[in-house]
Parts: structure tokens; C-alpha cells; sequence
């Protein structure tokens, strides 16, 4: 790691939290939580000033060729920065034409386009690639709501991939391999795992204190002159890799597509390998379905009641996550907040009806619900369960 990327480094896990966090302390004092405007004005003035010194000398230094870990981890750093100041807004997409962070965007979109991501800070930077130091990995404050936060979508993503992982290994066996029982176990496993992971999240992560003080951490800056959605735990491939390998949801459904389409540089690229790949595989269902005559083997009836209760178990992720977790942590509070404020509440840009809309016709997908409107597998999972007597 060069000196400069070393310092930058150092000052984000230090200075720069701690700027974050005293910030945070004067906005929560306020009546208006949300406010951020002409308050504590000093302190944005510092994170500003020293966060581009640092990235003045990184830029002028124009050295990326350390290896892909050390350019994917400085355009996290360069993210973080970036995405601080959009949260006090010093600066805000919606009045600007192009990123006041000049050195930045340039840095940003030097190293994102040298390794195929986008050039802004990603969940990965916060989750599965974010590097701890004596047991501290980078945040944006020190408060423990956000820990909390990260912790918890660090959990359910690493088991997703599991998940995601084990499925992946059915493909060349086959459904009727004696081994494919253990594999959809194992996928079983990490989906309760998921599970758990976010319904401890719902029971201890403070309402007020996430929409207030973490999320808006995550939401869409401009990087040069485009403006780019903010990061959300749904950005790695194992996720959709479940989807399309149950069955459950389509790579050639416009909606589902447009969101692949949306998603694939926000992801690591080796994750955008993996998805690009499950894109052309089989389905587990379909397989299931080609294999009526066999329905009353030993193989079928193990392996298609496994794989039902995957099935199950995915839908019951994603009604967690969708009843639970952006119910209680989203729409309700962004229902009792000033309507001022109202256009910034999502991550990705779109009013909260039209977010919420998509993500529930996810969890039907998933949940394979009875709909007419949006094609499920609700009928093929009920033709299933009749051939193996559920
Ligand atoms: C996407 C909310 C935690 C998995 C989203 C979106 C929202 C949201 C609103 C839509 C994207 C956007 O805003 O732009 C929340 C809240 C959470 C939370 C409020 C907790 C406080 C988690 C966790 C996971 C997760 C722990 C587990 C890995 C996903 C996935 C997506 C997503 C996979 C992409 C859309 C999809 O495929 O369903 N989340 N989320 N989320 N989130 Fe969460």
C-alpha cells in the first residue's frame, strides 16, 4: 500500500468517524432530526477540506496498479468520503449538475472503470470486503446502531452465499445424485441462518436511530456528472443465484431482468461472473417438473421434499425482509416524516410506493404467492407437493 493510500486509510477510521459521529450528535439534538442544513457547519467544513487533501495526493500520484484488492478498497475509501458528504449534504444531487468533489469523482471513476465496478462505494466495502483493523472494520460513525446494521447484513449476505453456493454445486450432479439431499440441506441450513440473522436485526436495531442517523449514509451521489443509487444489502449475485436456480423468478421477465440489468456493477466482478453464469443454467424446478415419470422413486421423493422446503424457506426470507425490515425500518417511519424531506427517503432514487411496490412483487415471486398479475410458481410447486404427498 502506497504512504498516501496508508494515510487515507488511517484518517478514514479515525478522523473522519469521528467528525461523522459529532455530526450526527448535533442533527439528533434537533427537533427536525432530518434537518442537516446550516448546522454544524464547522465540522463539515473540516471533513471536506481534510478528507480532499488526502485525495488530492492520491490523485496526483495516479498510482492504481497495486492488484485489484488494494484499487477495489481505495474506491471503497474514496466512496466513503463521498458519500459523507452527500449525508451532510454538502453536496445534494437534486441542486448540483455535476459532483462538487471534483478530485474525488476523478479518482472514483479512474479506479471503477480500470476494474469494472461502479465507481462509488458498494456494500461489499462495507460488509464482505471491509478489512478489520484490532477488530475494527470501517464505518462512517461510531454509533452502535450502525455496527448493528453492518453486522447484520454482513450475516445474512455471507449466508445467502452459502446458500447460493450449495445450489450451484447441484448443477453438475443432478437432482437425482444421491448427493443433491445433502446439498439442499445444507442450502436449508444457511436460509434459516438468514433467517435469524435479520429477525434478531428487526428486534434490536433502533428505528428512530437508523432512518435518522445510518441510512442516509447510503443514499444515491453524483460521481462526476451522474448520479448513482445507493448501496444496498441486495447487491452480490447469491441472491439472484437463488432465485433463478429454484426456479422461483425468471432472468427473462422484464422486471426481474431490468433489476439484474441495474445491479451488475454495483456487484464485486467475480460476483457478476457467477450471475451472468446461473443467467444461462436450469432451473431446479424445471428439472423437478421434466421428471414426473419418477415421482414415485425413492431419489424423487427425498430430493423434491428438500427442495420444496428450500423453496419455502427462500419466500420466508424475503416476507421477513419485506414485512419485517422495511416495513418497520422504511415506510412507517418515512410516513410520519415532514413531507420536505419526503423525496430522499429511498436508497435508489424511486418514490417509496414504486420501491415498495417492486420489493413486494419480489417477495411474491420468491414466496411463489398466488397472483395473476405477476407470473409465480405458485401451480408448479402446488403440482410438487401433490406428486410427493405434502
Ligand atoms: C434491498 C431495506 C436489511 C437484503 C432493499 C431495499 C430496501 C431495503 C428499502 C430496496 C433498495 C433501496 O432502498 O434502494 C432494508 C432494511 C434493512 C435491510 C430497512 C434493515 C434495517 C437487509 C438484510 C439483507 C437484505 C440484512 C440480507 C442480506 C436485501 C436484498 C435487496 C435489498 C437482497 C435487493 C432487492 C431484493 O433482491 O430483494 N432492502 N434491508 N436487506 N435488501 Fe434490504
Amino acid at each position: 500500500m502506497s504512504n498516501n493510500t496508508q494515510a487515507f486509510d488511517e484518517w478514514l477510521r479515525t478522523r473522519f468517524v469521528e467528525i461523522n459521529s459529532q455530526l450526527e450528535v448535533i442533527y439528533w439534538q434537533q427537533e427536525d432530526k432530518a434537518n442537516v442544513e446550516f448546522v454544524g457547519e464547522q465540522f463539515k467544513h473540516q471533513l471536506e477540506s481534510e478528507g480532499n487533501a488526502h485525495i488530492r495526493k492520491l490523485l496526483a500520484e495516479g498510482n492504481t496498479d497495486e492488484g485489484f484488492d488494494r484499487a477495489f478498497d481505495l474506491l471503497g475509501n474514496v466512496g466513503l468520503f463521498m458519500a459523507a458528504c452527500r449525508r451532510h449534504e454538502i453536496t445534494e444531487p437534486s441542486r448540483e449538475t455535476t459532483s462538487p468533489l471534483v478530485e474525488a469523482s476523478a479518482l472514483a471513476m479512474h479506479i471503477g472503470a480500470s476494474i469494472g465496478v461502479t465507481p462509488r462505494f458498494a456494500t461489499a466495502h462495507l460488509t464482505t470486503h471491509n478489512k478489520a483493523v484490532n477488530g475494527l472494520y470501517k464505518r462512517f460513525t461510531d454509533l452502535s446502531d450502525e455496527k448493528l446494521f453492518i453486522d447484520y447484513n454482513t450475516k445474512g449476505i455471507l449466508a445467502y452465499k452459502r446458500a447460493a453456493d450449495a445450489l450451484l454445486k447441484i448443477q453438475p450432479l443432478g437432482i437425482s445424485h444421491p448427493l443433491c439431499g445433502e446439498l439442499l440441506k445444507v442450502a436449508k441450513q444457511a436460509l434459516v441462518d438468514v433467517i435469524e440473522s435479520n429477525t434478531a436485526l428487526y428486534n434490536q436495531l433502533d428505528t428512530e436511530r437508523f432512518f435518522f442517523c445510518v441510512r442516509p449514509y447510503y443514499k444515491p451521489y453524483r460521481v462526476g456528472k451522474e448520479i448513482y443509487r445507493g448501496a444496498n444489502a441486495g447487491d452480490f449475485a447469491g441472491i439472484n443465484v437463488i432465485d433463478m436456480l429454484l426456479g422461483l423468478c425468471f432472468a427473462n421477465e422484464p422486471s426481474y431482468s431490468q433489476m439484474l440489468v441495474d445491479k451488475f456493477l454495483y456487484m464485486m466482478p467475480e460476483d457478476q461472473q457467477i450471475l451472468r453464469e446461473s443467467m444461462r443454467m436450469p432451473s431446479l424446478m424445471d428439472d423437478f417438473l421434466a421428471s414426473g415419470e419418477a415421482r414415485h422413486t425413492e431419489w424423487f421423493k427425498t430430493n423434491a421434499k428438500l427442495f420444496i422446503q428450500v423453496c419455502k424457506l427462500h419466500g420466508d426470507t424475503a416476507i421477513g425482509h419485506h414485512n419485517q425490515l422495511v416495513s418497520k425500518f422504511i415506510a412507517q417511519p418515512a410516513q410520519q416524516m415532514q413531507q420536505q424531506h419526503m423525496n430522499k427517503v429511498t436508497a435508489s432514487g424511486p418514490p417509496l410506493h414504486v420501491l415498495l411496490d417492486s420489493l413486494e412483487q419480489l417477495r411474491d415471486r420468491r414466496a411463489a404467492a398466488k397472483r395473476d398479475d405477476i407470473k409465480t410458481r405458485y401451480h408448479d410447486l402446488t403440482q410438487l407437493k401433490q406428486w410427493v404427498g405434502n
